[in-house]
C-alpha cells in the first residue's frame, strides 16, 4: 500500500509508518500545490494530509487511486468531504489526543491577554522598559471573572476545567444543548449566544471551522460581548470577522483578544498586527512533542485499519 505524507511527522511515527506501508515522506516540509496533491489523488492508496493542505474538489478530483484521507489533526474544514464521499473515498482524523494541549494553550492565550504579557515582552525586548511601577502594563485578574465556553466539546470542557479549578473562574457556555459535563464544573448554560457574550468577560471559541461557524464572532457578536471583556480563539480563523476584531480592539471595546488559528493561514490579517492589545501565536494549540507523536500514531492507527480492511477507528462524519 502507498501512503503519501504530506508534511514532516514526528520521526517516531514516520519510522513506525516506514516499517509497516510503502511511505513517501516529505523531507522537505515545503506545502505541496495543489496540482501535486491533485497529481498524488492517482499515485497513492492513502493521503496523509494536515491542516495546511487545501484538499478540495479539484484535489479530490485530481485521480481514483487514494480511497482513505487519514488526517494528521482533530479539524477536518480543510478538507471537501463531499466531494471525498462522493468518490468513496473514507476520511479519518486524530481526535481526543490533543484535548490537553489545546487547552493549555488557551489558557495560555487568556493568561497572555489578561496579563499583557506580548505587550511587555516587547516593551523589555526592545529596551523600552524602565523599571517597575505601581501603574505599569495593569491587566486583568481571573478569579471570579466569568469564562464563556463556545462550543462544549472535549477541548472546550478542558479548558473550562483549567479554568475554574487552576485559576477560580465560573464558568458559562454556549452549545447545541445542555452538557452532563456541565454539572462538576457548575458551569451555567446558555441557549443563546448573545447572552452568554453578554455575560463573558473572557469568551474562548472551541467550534469546529466550515461553513456552520463561519463569522460566527462577528461585528454584532463583538457588540454584544461585554465592554472591556476579551477574545480567545484556538479553534479556526474563519469563525471570527477578524475586520470587526480590530475595530473593536482599537475602540476599546474589547480589552484584548488571544488567537492561535487565521482565517488564511500563514497569513495574519493586517488589521492586526500592529495592535498591542492582541496576543498573536502561529497555530500552536497541538504543539507539544508528546502530542504531536500521538496525533501521528492515531493517523498510522487510521491507516493500518483501513490497509486491514476493518472498521476506520476515527472517521469523519
Ligand atoms: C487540528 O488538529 O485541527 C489542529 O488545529 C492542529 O493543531
Amino acid at each position: 500500500m502507498r501512503v503519501l505524507v504530506t508534511r514532516r511527522w514526528p520521526e517516531a511515527v514516520e519510522r513506525a509508518l516506514g516499517e509497516r506501508f510503502e511511505v513517501i515522506l516529505n523531507d522537505t516540509d515545503k506545502p505541496l500545490s495543489q496540482a501535486e496533491l491533485a497529481a498524488a489523488m492517482g499515485e497513492f492508496d492513502v493521503l496523509a494530509p494536515t491542516v495546511s493542505d487545501c484538499i478540495d474538489a479539484d484535489v479530490i478530483g485530481g485521480g481514483d487511486r487514494v480511497k482513505l484521507i487519514a488526517n494528521y489533526g482533530v479539524g477536518f474544514d480543510h478538507i471537501d468531504l463531499a466531494a471525498a464521499k462522493a468518490k468513496g473515498i473514507a476520511v479519518s482524523n486524530t481526535p481526543g489526543v490533543l484535548t490537553d494541549a489545546t487547552a493549555d494553550l488557551a489558557l495560555t492565550l487568556i493568561l497572555m491577554a489578561a496579563r499583557r504579557a506580548g505587550e511587555g515582552e516587547r516593551e523589555l525586548r526592545s529596551g523600552q522598559w524602565t523599571g517597575w511601577r505601581p501603574t505599569h502594563l495593569i491587566g486583568s485578574a481571573l478569579r471570579g471573572k466569568v469564562l464563556g465556553v463556545v462550543g462544549f466539546g472535549r477541548i472546550g470542557v478542558a479548558t473550562a476545567e483549567r479554568a475554574k479549578h487552576g485559576f477560580g473562574m465560573t464558568i458559562a457556555y454556549y452549545a447545541r444543548g445542555p452538557k452532563p459535563e456541565a454539572e462538576a464544573l457548575d458551569a451555567e448554560f446558555c441557549a443563546e449566544l448573545e447572552d452568554l457574550l453578554g455575560k463573558s468577560d473572557f469568551v474562548s471559541l472551541h467550534v469546529p471551522g466550515g461553513g456552520d461557524t463561519a463569522n460566527l464572532i462577528d461585528a454584532a457578536a463583538l457588540a454584544a460581548m461585554k465592554p472591556g471583556s476579551y477574545l480567545i480563539n484556538t479553534a479556526r480563523g474563519g469563525v471570527v470577522d477578524h475586520d470587526a476584531l480590530a475595530d473593536a480592539l482599537k475602540s476599546g471595546h474589547l480589552a484584548g483578544a488571544g488567537l492561535d488559528v487565521y482565517p488564511h493561514e500563514p497569513q495574519v490579517p493586517e488589521a492586526l498586527l500592529d495592535l498591542e492589545n492582541v496576543v498573536l501565536l502561529p497555530h500552536l494549540g497541538s504543539a507539544n512533542a508528546e502530542t504531536r507523536e500521538a496525533m501521528g500514531m492515531r493517523a498510522l492507527a487510521n491507516i493500518e485499519a483501513f490497509a486491514k480492511g476493518g472498521d476506520l477507528p476515527d472517521p469523519v462524519a
